[in-house]
């Protein structure tokens, strides 16, 4: 049973695997979709600024709490706060609450991520001249085709968490993950020599400033949270995988890089891409002249847009596009998944497929719920993802900050990384842990809140 805990509970193979896999739990629909949605919607590079602001000041840091606390525990979240937090029973309740945030956004993350996987139909479809059957794809409101493919999803993701840390997760990250890559990059190349697609750059790369204001500010927090995979403990589990030679700071750095990466990638497709669809007859503005995000961006301007370029082209750009979707989101569902599933592991003994299969099945039965209620997407994503995330975040930076003490990170990460408790890292990091952090998020939430009233 101790051995349970400890070394049988799996390891990342090489450290390029353990970049992969955390890069795959961040990049996801928050790169792709949400990001260039919240570009469009919030005054283009003015939210870039501000969401880079967000990842630099506190994302980062935060992940290398998490990496920290998962590596020298070697638990779930739950059993890392229990170990480190001596008996108090207030600390559990950290690990408990991303046990919660994590399983609830996952219901939701499902439910999208199947209206992905049935956009790839809908493009063939499409393509075969099918019209009645392709529009059943694309019918976001219809439950049972909802309810059909999470299931699909979620059979997925149970199948790679049940074959374990390095021969489950690490192994089909390792190439999903480049394959994403190359996909995103053959689409920018095609999209940005369209007509139309440097409106599409010009929105993108210039700073709206009139639209920054406190909402703005909350949403890019929400963003950099949710895309990092940050405060909910994917990282403490994943970090809990972790060999003692790798270097954690450098670790955190590199997914940190490649999840800005890939959503700044990705504002290259989706705005040069929208104005394409604009040149192309399309509508991209709503009546308010603002433009059109959401799941009317994804969902509708461009689907009409691949639709339009018609022929072989429309059909591979399509599928591609969907495909690219349904890969960035299964690598982020193995990691919400991986949290419950390494949490029955841990603290009650259950063997990783009974605990995959079971774990699965439970947020399965929530999925379905969303499935035919899909107004519970906005309410989940403002409760779990919006303030869940932060809280969870700043819980974990006030634990590490005042009582486990940075000292004792810093000694966990000397491991991998020799003299960090004398280097600029070990000076500055412990401050933003301790006050930088925690304050930010705090003020991020009470203007906010003030806001609201
Ligand atoms: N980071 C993922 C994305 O951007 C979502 C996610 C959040 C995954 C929290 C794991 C934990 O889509």
């Amino acid at each position: 049973m101790a051995l349970q805990n400890t070394t049988d509970r799996g390891n990342w193979n090489s450290k390029l695997g353990f970049v992969l896999a955390a890069a795959g739990s961040a990049v996801g629909l928050g790169n792709i979709w949400a990001f260039p949605n919240q570009v469009a919607d919030n005054g283009g590079a003015a939210f870039l600024i501000i969401y880079l602001i967000c990842c630099f000041l506190v994302g980062y840091p935060v992940m290398v709490a998490e990496l920290s606390i998962g590596r020298k525990t070697r638990k779930n979240p739950v059993g890392a706060f229990k170990s480190l937090g001596r008996g108090n029973p207030f600390f559990p309740v950290i690990g408990f609450w991303g046990l919660l945030c994590g399983t609830m956004i996952l219901t939701f993350y499902n439910v999208v991520a199947g209206w992905t996987l049935g956009f790839v139909f809908e493009e063939v479809f499409h393509f075969l001249g099918q019209d009645a059957v392709s529009a059943f794809f694309a019918d976001l409101g219809n439950g049972n085709k909802n309810a059909l493919f999470s299931a699909l999803f979620m059979t997925g993701t149970i199948v790679i968490v049940a074959g374990g840390v390095s021969g489950g997760i690490e192994r089909a990250t390792k190439t999903m993950m480049p394959t994403l890559v190359g996909i995103l990059l053959v689409m920018i190349a095609y999209v940005i020599f369209q007509d139309g697609a440097g409106e599409g750059l010009r929105r993108y790369l210039t700073p709206d400033l009139s639209k920054v204001n406190t909402g703005l500010v909350l949403s890019a927090m929400g963003q950099a949270f949710f895309s990092l995979s940050l405060g909910m403990g994917a990282l403490i589990t994943y970090g809990s995988y972790l060999n003692r030679d790798q270097n954690i700071p450098q670790a955190a750095a590199y997914v940190t890089l490649s999840d800005l990466l890939i959503a700044f990638l990705a504002g290259f497709l989706i705005m040069p891409a929208m104005f394409v669809a604009q040149n192309q007859g399309i509508a991209i503005m709503d009546p308010q002249g603002n433009l059109i995000s959401s799941t009317g961006l994804v969902f509708n301007v461009l689907p009409a847009m691949f639709h339009s370029l018609g022929g072989g082209i429309g059909l591979v750009l399509g599928v591609l596009f969907f495909l690219l979707l349904s890969i960035a989101a299964l690598t982020s569902t193995i990691s919400l998944l991986e949290v419950p599933v390494s949490y029955v592991i841990d603290e009650h003994g259950v063997g990783r497929k009974k605990a995959a299969v079971a774990m699965g099945l439970f947020v399965l039965a929530f999925s379905l719920g969303v499935s035919y209620q899909t107004s519970l997407i906005g309410v989940l994503v403002n409760i779990f993802n919006n303030i869940g995330l932060p809280l969870g975040g700043m819980m974990i930076c006030l634990f590490l900050g005042y009582f486990w003490k940075t000292e004792n990170a810093l000694l966990e990460m000397e491991d991998g990384f020799p003299g960090v408790s004398e280097n600029s890292f070990g000076k500055i990091w412990p401050k933003f842990v301790r006050f930088v952090c925690p304050v930010l998020i705090a003020i991020v939430f009470v203007t906010s809140l003030q806001a609201l009233l």
